[in-house]
């Protein structure tokens, strides 16, 4: 220790204590919160050494700056600026993966989660019978108060169909509020997928013998900014469950893929019934346009939410829209091909016609995947 010695200070007087625990906190467009969050921060934690990990997806309103402004004049705030890639999961995952600190906590940066329990949380895990600990809102105490009317509904479904389809065992496995011991986040941190919205549930999901334990916090009501989560984010969540649920057979875009495919026949509908009855074409002419239509629809859709990470944009639109429907042409042939041979083996109408839809979808989405919205 140089400036020790150089001051011929015992070392402990100087000596910076590296942190004990980082939390991670999320952040898009969160900028009106983080003084407030911080400021809860340092009365809760005053007894421990700690630091702030702000993972921030470059948020237009500035929360980045306003971050790293603090982060000059408080050295337990550090900020993690993320460019060209937006998703909850990844930006905590990344945030875990900078810090040292053998307990991790992940937060939101909204003040929804209760700050007040996160002592308790590294208690539970120093005394070492557990290796996470989630907060919960739905057992002893716990609420989920703060969620508005129909989130609340939603919620509550989606965590008795993850309870019953997976076996994870806790209460709250929604919950974006948890403190883990880093050595066994790093075990599982390359399986992790970085889309969406539910880390805390593929963690839970991928590594299995985690020993968890659970803690009740009152879920809080968002007062500034706003919520991110909408059709994507529970698109994304369906996807990741039918991934889990299946041994990760199921690629969990093909969930939002099938929904936008399923929007696409209504729209087919509308536009059949609307050309033939409206504008009096023939049914092969309206059948016609009607699959354009749709097809078109359905390219625009996907790239905006199913693909909207690799959103294919400018002059590119034009050949990715015309890949998507020769695919699709090939698919539909693909899908006849299949109900008419099942057809003819068992006559079963209904499940060729199934069967044939199915392997039509599978032959778009994979397709799609790799020839028009292709990784870069
Ligand atoms: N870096 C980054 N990138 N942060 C994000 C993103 C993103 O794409 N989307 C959201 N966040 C941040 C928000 O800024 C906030 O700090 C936190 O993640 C939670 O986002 P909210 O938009 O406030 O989510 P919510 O309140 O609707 O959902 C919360 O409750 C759910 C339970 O119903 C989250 O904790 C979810 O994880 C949780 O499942
Ligand atoms: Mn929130």
């Amino acid at each position: 220790m140089v400036l020790q010695e150089a001051l011929s200070l015992p070392d402990f007087i100087t000596r910076p204590r590296p942190p004990m625990l980082s939390v991670i906190v999320p952040t898009y467009n969160e900028a009106v919160n983080l003084a407030s969050l911080i400021n809860r921060l340092s009365q809760v934690l005053s007894g421990i050494s700690w630091e702030v990990i702000f993972a921030d997806d470059n948020s237009p309103d500035g929360t980045h700056q306003r971050a790293k402004d603090i982060a000059r004049v408080d050295p337990r705030v550090r900020c993690l600026r993320r460019v060209g890639r937006r998703g909850l999961a990844g930006a905590c995952i990344d945030g875990i993966l900078s810090s040292s600190a053998p307990y991790v906590a992940v937060m939101d940066g909204d003040l929804q989660h209760d700050e007040e329990v996160l002592l308790r949380m590294l208690h539970t895990l120093e005394e070492g019978d557990a290796d996470i600990v989630v907060g919960t809102r739905y057992r002893d105490g716990g609420s989920a108060l703060g969620l508005a009317g129909h989130r609340s509904a939603i919620s509550r479904f989606a965590t008795l169909l993850t309870t019953s389809l997976l076996s994870v065992p806790v209460s709250d496995p929604m919950s974006g509020f948890f403190m883990v011991r880093r050595d066994r986040f790093e075990e599982v941190a390359p399986e992790l997928s970085h889309d969406g919205f539910k880390i805390l549930l593929d963690l839970l999901a991928s590594a299995r013998n985690l020993r968890v334990a659970e803690e009740p916090y009152l879920f809080r009501a968002r007062e500034r900014g706003e919520s991110k989560f909408d059709l994507r984010a529970s698109l994304e969540f369906l996807g990741l469950l039918a991934a889990k649920a299946t041994g990760d057979f199921i690629e969990p875009r093909f969930v939002p893929y099938a929904f936008v495919g399923t929007l696409g026949l209504v729209v087919h509908f509308l536009v059949l019934k609307t050309a033939l009855q409206a504008a009096g074409l023939s049914f092969e002419a309206a059948q016609s346009v009607a699959t354009l239509v749709a097809m078109i629809a359905n390219f625009f859709t996907n790239n905006v939410l199913t693909y909207k990470d690799l959103r294919i944009r400018g002059w590119r639109i034009l050949k990715g829209m015309a890949i998507f429907c020769a695919i699709g042409a090939t698919g539909f042939v693909a899908n006849i091909g299949v109900a008419h041979w099942l057809y003819g083996g068992n006559h079963i109408w209904w499940m060729a016609g199934a069967a044939g839809a199915l392997i039509g979808a599978v032959w778009n989405y994979a397709m799609s995947s790799r020839l028009v919205w292709r990784l870069r």
